[in-house]
């Protein structure tokens, strides 16, 4: 419909038709970054899974391809992850081509249905024309269920430290590790988790790996640990636990080993970020840690006003690793590949906010599809109220309190909102990490979300919307005051 295609991002990716949920098996190999999907292609809720696939030579433009796998008669495909297996430790290569090998798990859900426990278990499909076509393993499952009710998500990576293939799994309440040298054979590491960080919701999406710490040769473990509900907001999000491994246990630091269930360790404090995992085979020479999260939450994910398409993925990220006053974090930022997108720059400077101002109008930059960089001073007690609005009087709320050091997101008035009461109900929060008067941060806008970088990604908040015609218009209020030194906007060019 008409609605449909007004809702649907200009750059962001959508399947051109029906359901999707978590990204899946991401890999790159030879110029093309492969990115797989909880599929439905039947209908716009959830239903049995199919993961689709979609190719890029950037991470930003996609192209949707053939569905990579189907259904079969051991199960749905539920997420699970995907290497490139060059070593062919798994022997599936042949006439020298190189396999790529995914990870994923089967649902049964007749056994889910007569009230089962096992339901669930690991298997493997490798592909030999990289990761077009697929073939699954005879040998499946390759990790049958040990009588543990949600034992899924599979997240494989070559860990070269430690010489072996390192499987990260959720299950309820816990992340379980395994190693293998071939990709069929899984011996069980150790389990991480029990009383540690948010559990109030069942643990799903580990993504595990070393990073090293930026402007050191230090290498810590990073653990991204989905849960749904419990979640920052409640509902669906993902928290993450740094720390060390030695090749069987990891040992989370000092500050993170009996966190609370309300603790500030989140890749996203919005509501529309889950189940985000990292990309496999990035060349070393770039080294980059690269994620993309499904932009949407369960609490109403299938009752979003869309119907030929349902759910967004964010824009691809990078994750930084940075130590601030002894304390281990996550930044995330835009991929750079997004800049390529810029068209000119639109700079202000020394704004002085005491009143409404309005920072920019849709005249000057589609606010549809907009890169926003701002610099802001003299950040003081008080509240400061970002606005995105329409000529329906619609609007996307922004506020930042400073003696707080919180955001909030209120999007009660920001179009449609009614399809559910989960949706704008109450606001979300996201607490300020950096504490000063001063602040930067990037602001990437599409027809129907913001994701929000502040201080150099350490708070990032991705939420959507709904209105009813484009933001024409962003300003800002405050009564105490402050200053925007600098404000630097792009139109991204993405014709559509
Ligand atoms: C997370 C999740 C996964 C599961 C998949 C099913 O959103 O529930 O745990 O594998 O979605 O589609």
């Amino acid at each position: 419909s008409e609605q449909d295609e007004n809702f649907r991002p200009n750059f962001h990716f959508t399947p051109e038709k029906n359901w999707m949920n978590d990204p899946n098996g991401m890999f790159y190999l030879d110029g093309t970054y492969h990115l797989y999907f909880q599929y439905y292609p039947e209908d716009n809720v959830w239903g049995p899974m199919h993961w689709g696939h979609a190719t890029s030579k950037d991470m930003i433009t996609w192209e949707e391809q053939d569905i990579a796998l189907y259904p079969d008669e051991k199960g749905y495909i539920f997420s699970g992850s995907a290497v490139v297996d060059h070593n062919n430790t798994s022997g599936f290569g042949k006439d020298g081509k190189t396999p790529v090998v995914a990870i994923f798990t089967y649902h049964e859900p007749e056994g889910e249905k007569k009230g089962e426990e096992d339901y669930q278990s690991q298997a493997i499909a490798y592909s030999l024309d990289k990761g077009q076509t697929w073939t699954k393993y005879e040998g499946n499952p390759v990790l049958p269920n040990p009588g543990m009710k949600d034992f899924r998500d599979p997240k494989v990576t070559w860990d070269d430290i430690n010489k072996q293939w390192l499987m990260a799994l959720a299950t309820t309440e816990k992340t379980l590790f395994y190693s293998s040298q071939d990709l069929k054979n899984w011996k069980k590491l150790s389990e991480f988790g029990e009383g540690n960080g948010a559990h109030d919701g069942v643990w799903e999406c580990p993504d595990f790996f070393p990073m090293q710490v930026e402007g050191s040769d230090e290498t810590k473990w990073v653990l991204i640990q989905s849960l749904n509900p419990g979640g920052y907001n409640g509902g669906s999000g993902t928290q993450y636990f740094i720390g060390d491994f030695d090749g069987t246990t990891f040992t989370p630091e000092k500050n993170m080993q009996n966190l609370e269930e309300k603790h500030n360790y989140w890749i996203d404090f919005g509501r529309d970020n889950y189940a985000g995992v990292t990309w496999a085979n990035i060349p070393e020479d770039d080294g980059r840690k690269l994620f993309i999260g499904w932009m949407s939450n369960w609490l109403y994910a299938q009752e979003v006003p869309t119907s030929t398409w349902r759910s967004a993925m964010t824009v691809a990220r990078e994750l930084k690793l940075i130590k601030e006053n002894n304390e281990y974090l996550i930044t995330s930022q835009p991929a750079k590949e997004l800049q390529k997108y810029r068209g000119e720059s639109l700079q202000k400077e020394n704004i002085k906010v005491d009143k409404k101002t309005v920072l920019l109008d849709s005249s000057e930059v589609n606010l549809a599809k907009a890169e926003i960089h701002f610099s802001f001073s003299g950040l003081s007690d008080g509240e400061i109220e970002f606005v995105l609005s329409n000529s329906e009087g619609e609007k996307m709320r922004i506020l930042y309190d400073h003696a707080a050091s919180k955001f909030k997101m209120d999007r009660t008035e920001a179009g449609q909102v009614n399809f559910s009461d989960k949706f704008s109900g109450k606001n979300a929060v996201a607490p300020r990490i950096t504490k000063s008067n001063s602040m930067n941060g990037v602001m990437i806008l599409d027809k129907t979300s913001v994701e929000l970088f502040l201080d150099n990604g350490k708070t990032v908040i991705t939420e959507i919307f709904f209105p009813n015609q484009p933001w024409n218009e962003f300003s800002v209020k405050s009564e105490s005051g402050f200053v925007v030194d600098s404000l630097e906007a792009f139109e991204l060019n993405f014709n559509k």
